[in-house]
């Protein structure tokens, strides 16, 4: 049987290095690359690394998506996003390749209390959901060949360069150091481990699922919630409290509820699982 070629884009980030690490299976080939082989914003750069990898499907996971700096500068947050997501499905195209492009719950406002699915009305509260909804659009206006797979609250061993390492690492950190932490009672998503998403995104990619599926786990939480069992699980008591939204004063708005639900596929494992696989081959789990 002929394998399917996959060119990764975004391989060193958490999702793109789980793909690596977790696609094993003999069918398929994954070319891995990152910013140092092709920027996404070059189209000719992205032009000649499809071409020389010949794929079959190609899986981007770029993304700046580093909020603050979405809204002070929305210009990059567009050209690396939606510029960037065109030019991989543009080029994708044009050597018949399909393209598989990541995406986000924020592109939903939160004003529902109930999982959104696939086909729910978008509405972004900030740029960077702004930039997404436009990702979304453009990728498939470039590619008939497209998936587009929603994720939320993404936490993976390689952690993110653009946001300086992940929630679960955060905290631990905070909580070593011996400083106060308040975290966001009011804000309910599904925090999801990468690793999950990897191993859920094989199936859809190798059975060649077009359109839109939401990718995360049933259940939600909230980020304190979150907190509270990563410091259950590694053992730790800090100085810990709730806090809402408005008194945390965050500099920009983000929908307070953004659950994942789906048509299409199953949930992913609960959240809490996710957690602790995580916890256990980052070595950080006591229980
Ligand atoms: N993280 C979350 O909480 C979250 C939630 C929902 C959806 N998502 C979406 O899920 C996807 C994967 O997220 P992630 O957390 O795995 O991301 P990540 O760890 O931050 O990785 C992003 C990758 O994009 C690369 N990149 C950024 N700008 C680039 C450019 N101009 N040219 C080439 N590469 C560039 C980065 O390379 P460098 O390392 O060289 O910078 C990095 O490898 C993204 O589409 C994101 O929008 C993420």
């Amino acid at each position: 049987m002929r394998r399917m070629n996959v060119l990764l884009l975004g391989a060193n980030g958490q999702l793109g290095s789980d793909i690596v690490r977790l696609w094993n299976d003999d069918g398929v080939r994954v070319r891995a690359a990152t910013r140092a082989d092709a920027d996404v914003t070059d189209a000719e750069a992205v032009g000649r690394l499809v071409h020389d990898a010949k794929p079959d499907v190609v899986i981007n996971t770029t993304a700046f998506h580093n909020l603050p700096a979405c809204e002070e500068d929305p210009e990059i947050a567009f050209r690396v996003n939606v510029v960037g997501g065109r030019n991989i499905a543009q080029s994708a195209a044009s050597v018949g390749a399909a393209i598989v492009q990541i995406s986000t719950d924020y592109v939903f406002d939160g004003t529902k209390r109930t999982p959104y699915l696939e086909d729910d009305a978008r509405r972004s509260l900030n740029v960077y959901g702004a930039a997404k909804i436009a990702t979304e659009d453009v990728v498939r206006q470039a590619n008939p060949e497209a998936l587009i797979v929603r994720v939320s609250g993404l936490y993976g061993l390689a952690g993110s360069a653009g946001k300086g390492g992940n929630f679960v690492e955060t905290m631990l950190r905070l909580a070593r150091e011996g400083k106060p932490v308040r975290v966001v009672s009011d804000q309910v998503t599904a925090p999801t481990n990468t690793a999950e998403i990897a191993e859920a995104l094989f199936p859809l990619v190798a059975g060649r699922t077009r359109g839109t599926v939401h990718l995360a786990p049933g259940d939600g939480c909230s980020w304190y919630e979150f907190a509270a069992a990563i410091f259950a699980a590694c053992g730790l008591s800090p100085d810990f409290a709730p806090v809402t939204t408005a008194e945390f004063g965050a500099p920009l708005e983000r929908p307070m509820y953004s659950v994942l639900g789906s048509t299409r596929v199953p949930p992913l494992r609960p959240w809490h699982e996710g957690l602790m696989r995580y916890l256990r081959e980052k070595g950080h789990a006591t229980t």
